[in-house]
């Protein structure tokens, strides 16, 4: 069993800020790092570091190659990642405040380039059985969930950022959904103030997809792992935060990674509150993923 995910690559710009820069205001950093992020590439490495053999597939700009050495060093097939000229990778302008917190603009660039041809391209190397994981930060997912579809392979839904891009997409053919509470309520049309009650999200996220299984996460509350047969509750364990970024990637590529390794759904939810947890505890986001040894000896 192959594990695909089709997603993006982004350059993050992290900067390091007493708070979120208001409007109107200028304010001076205390400092600006440069990592290698997106949320495809985060989950990719995440997935590879659970312990699968992990395919990535996207495009990236000349300037993005050292993302392909990163995803490389962490085990990534990057094969199917396209090199486009004339077009920058995308990147992330990302404040990272005192309390850890963060707030993210994006640049899509070669992100948003994908291809029909590509995607052709991409999924005959994939089979019945194996696993999709998407993201909503490229252009033709529709057609890639539907080409997934037609071959078989089960796919993985984390819609996110989200926006109305994902109302359209045939999320009838999605098998897991991994989001969180306010995704939860856009997608179900719901009042935001259920998003006070995952557990409640979702069941309502089951009742509208009778043939998915939802994955809520809830940050410090915890998440919920939930299908027609069977519900896991997961608390988040305590950590000191010092950078939130790519802490749902990490849980995504966990949980997805220790269930193709043949986990039951407590533990791969109990490793991935784990790794999600160690992983907020670093700065930056992909730099900030854990190898399995280490959430293994997490306590
Ligand atoms: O989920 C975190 C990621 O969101 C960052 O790495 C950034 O690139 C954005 O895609």
């Amino acid at each position: 069993m192959e594990v695909l995910c089709f997603g993006s690559l982004n350059i993050d710009y992290t900067y390091q800020v007493d708070h979120f820069v208001q409007k109107g205001e200028t304010q001076s950093s205390d400092g600006l790092y440069v990592f290698s992020g997106g949320k495809g590439l985060n989950q990719s490495i995440a997935l590879s570091k659970a312990g699968v053999r992990t395919y990535h597939a996207g495009a990236i700009g000349e300037d993005g190659r050292f993302l392909l050495q990163q995803m490389g060093a962490a085990g990534v097939n990057t094969d199917c990642v396209a090199v486009l000229p004339d077009i920058r990778s995308g990147h992330a302008i990302i404040q990272n405040d005192k309390e850890g917190d963060n707030c993210i603009l994006l640049y899509g660039g070669a992100n948003q380039a994908i291809t029909r041809d590509q995607v052709d391209a991409v999924m005959e190397q994939f089979q019945s059985g194996d696993f999709l994981v998407l993201q909503n930060e490229i252009n033709e997912l529709a057609y890639i969930m539907e080409c997934a579809a037609r071959k078989g392979m089960k796919i993985v839904l984390n819609p996110s950022p989200m926006n109305d891009k994902v109302l359209s997409l045939p999320l009838e053919l999605v098998d897991y959904f991994v989001l969180n509470e306010i995704e939860a309520v856009q997608i179900l049309g719901a009042d935001p103030a259920q998003a006070e009650d995952g557990r409640k999200l979702a069941e309502a996220l089951c009742r509208r997809f009778a043939a998915a299984a939802v994955v809520l996460t809830m940050g410090g509350a915890g998440s919920v792992y939930m299908d027609e047969k069977e519900t896991v509750l997961q608390e988040a364990y305590r950590v000191q935060v010092v950078d939130t970024t790519a802490a749902g990637d990490t849980f995504t590529g966990f949980f997805i990674g220790g269930l193709i390794r043949g986990l039951n759904k407590k533990s791969a939810m109990d490793e991935a509150a784990k790794a999600a947890a160690i992983a907020v505890t670093r700065p930056g986001a992909a730099p900030s993923i854990p190898e399995l040894q280490e959430v293994e000896a997490f306590l």
